[in-house]
């Protein structure tokens, strides 16, 4: 081999060395790379961690401050309000009514036609309908004369007028998915608002006044005669349905829960109570906190991001608003370490870009390849390829996080039962609890409505095991977890008919 020979072999040699210490280091760095965002997994699992024992800290805690927000206006961060509503339908309602329900970004009118027989609703007409985005932070009278003109397109295509008479007023429920001070069965004021709706002008007004003045102002004739919570409808229907019904939740772009409580538990009230009996509260637990929850930076980040800082901070961890945002966060966080995630997409520093239904089809995806993932991925935040380990992990993340909502609501429920007395253990020490020993535990149903129990398997799941866990083998079987449909409209209607002055006898709860 001649000079040129040797020179060329020994740059080709140096050449490979340096290819092969540049993959080599690489590979390392890679592999450290890897190595802290499973890293930050095994954190985000410590931090969201919902052993049975810290579940059991949460039901005594919600249960204290049920009771602490009984005893004096303020007493909690549990609102427990007071809903006017002791007397839940009967089953012999008759006639039609209207209900409306606003809650979230769309609302929805009814026209239900209730037979006089329990479980007899004989007919409905529905009509659902997005809020144009610029209502949700324009004004109240925006808003309500937007529904009103809604309300009036929808009697008049629905309604046979020859069937009508005249002299005959339209009522309606009004089901208002928001914290409100009821002043009476049929009308409250808006103490703030929640899930990302800002109508400023809106906080300390009346909202069934609102409304009855932009129905007025239609010229349809129809009176607003009773003003519930989602939760109050959904207890409705269930009672309706099953009267061992005790109380009723919702999981789905927000939370919240009610039950049926005794009037003379419901201390701080004692004046404006005249009957004796059970009463609906609403609790508003979605504003429930507790040194037990196990909170999270994320947590902290997307609090402190969101319009309502230090408020709804159960909701915050449980609802189908937030969920999404926080995996979104995770794996923000995560792909900071590691570039397999692609350069870091610009979308995904969007809050709320990674919408909760996304993240349960991506953690209830069953192909070998988490093809839907992938997809999602893509999709949404313009990920490009992405390794099937990757892939596994943001599956993890869903978990995690979805794992750690549907726990921390089943213990929100127990505390519910333990506050009554429903949970085998003889209830809190507040007077004259009822006590049930484990062998006289009664049955009861918790009614339970929301896309993120309905629709999200796994996030049913993980809930239904918790409650189990909590309660133990012996007592869980007496306690029911009942989906209820349309709560929230059928609730509004039932109750309409039950609060009529044409009205139908209605059962006052014993
Ligand atoms: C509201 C509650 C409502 C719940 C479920 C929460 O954000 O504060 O009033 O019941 O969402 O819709």
């Amino acid at each position: 081999m001649g000079k040129v020979g040797v020179k060329l072999a020994v740059g080709c040699a140096v050449a490979a060395c340096v290819v092969a210490s540049v993959m080599v280091g690489r590979r390392v760095r890679r592999k450290r790379a890897w190595r802290r965002v499973v890293r930050v997994l095994e954190e985000l699992e410590e931090g969201c961690a919902t052993p049975v024992g810290r579940l059991r800290q949460v039901v005594d805690a919600m249960a204290v401050e049920m009771h602490a927000g009984l005893v004096s206006e303020g007493g909690s961060k549990l609102k427990m309000l007071l809903t006017f509503v002791h007397n839940l339908p009967s089953g012999s309602e008759k006639g039609t009514y209207y209900a409306l329900d606003l809650g979230g970004t769309y609302f929805r009118i009814l026209r239900v036609q209730l037979g006089g027989q329990r479980s007899a609703v004989i007919g409905q007409d529905v009509d659902r309908r997005p809020i144009p985005q610029h209502l949700l932070t324009g004004t109240s009278e925006e808003l309500f004369d937007f529904i009103a003109s809604s309300l009036k397109d929808f009697v008049e295509r629905e309604e046979n007028v020859s069937e009508r008479i005249p002299s005959e007023r339209r009522e309606l429920g009004f089901t208002f998915s928001f914290p409100v001070k009821q002043t009476s069965s049929s009308s409250g004021i808006l103490i703030k608002w929640t899930k990302g709706f800002v109508i400023e002008d809106m906080v300390g007004r009346d909202v069934s006044e609102c409304l009855q003045q932009a129905i007025s102002k239609k010229g349809l004739d129809m009176r607003v005669n009773v003003l519930i919570n989602d939760t109050v409808g959904t207890l409705a229907v269930g009672h309706y349905h099953d009267e061992d019904t005790v109380a009723a939740v919702i999981i789905g772009t927000g939370t919240n829960a009610c039950y049926l409580e005794r009037a003379d538990a419901i201390i701080k009230c004692q004046r404006l109570l005249t009957m004796p009996g059970d009463l609906v509260v609403n609790m508003e637990w979605g504003n429930f906190w507790s040194s037990h929850l196990p909170r999270t930076s994320y947590d902290n980040d997307l609090d402190a991001d969101s319009p309502n800082p230090y408020d709804q901070g159960f909701e915050k961890m449980i609802s189908g608003m937030y969920l999404g945002d926080i995996v979104r966060r995770v794996i923000l966080r995560m792909s900071e370490e590691l570039d397999v995630f692609g350069l870091v997409s610009s979308k995904l520093h969007v809050p709320f870009i990674l919408r909760t239904p996304l993240m349960a089809a991506m953690h209830e995806d069953d192909t070998p390849d988490f093809r839907e993932v992938a997809k999602i991925l893509r999709d949404t935040l313009e990920f490009s390829e992405i390794p099937l380990n990757v892939r596994k992990l943001v599956v993890r993340v869903c978990d995690v996080v979805t794992c750690r909502a549907a726990r921390l609501a089943a213990a929100g429920i127990v505390g519910i039962l333990k506050k009554i007395g429903r949970d085998g253990s003889g209830g809190i020490a507040s007077g004259k609890n009822e006590c049930a020993s484990r062998s006289e535990m009664r049955r009861t149903v918790v009614a339970v409505e929301g896309g993120l129990y309905t629709n999200y398997t796994l996030f049913r799941e993980y809930l239904n095991e918790a409650m189990t866990q909590i309660l133990g083998e012996e007592i869980a079987p007496n306690v029911i977890i009942k989906v209820m449909e349309d709560g929230s409209g059928i609730g509004a209607a039932l109750l309409a008919a039950s609060h009529s002055t044409s009205s139908v006898d209605t059962v006052q709860i014993p």
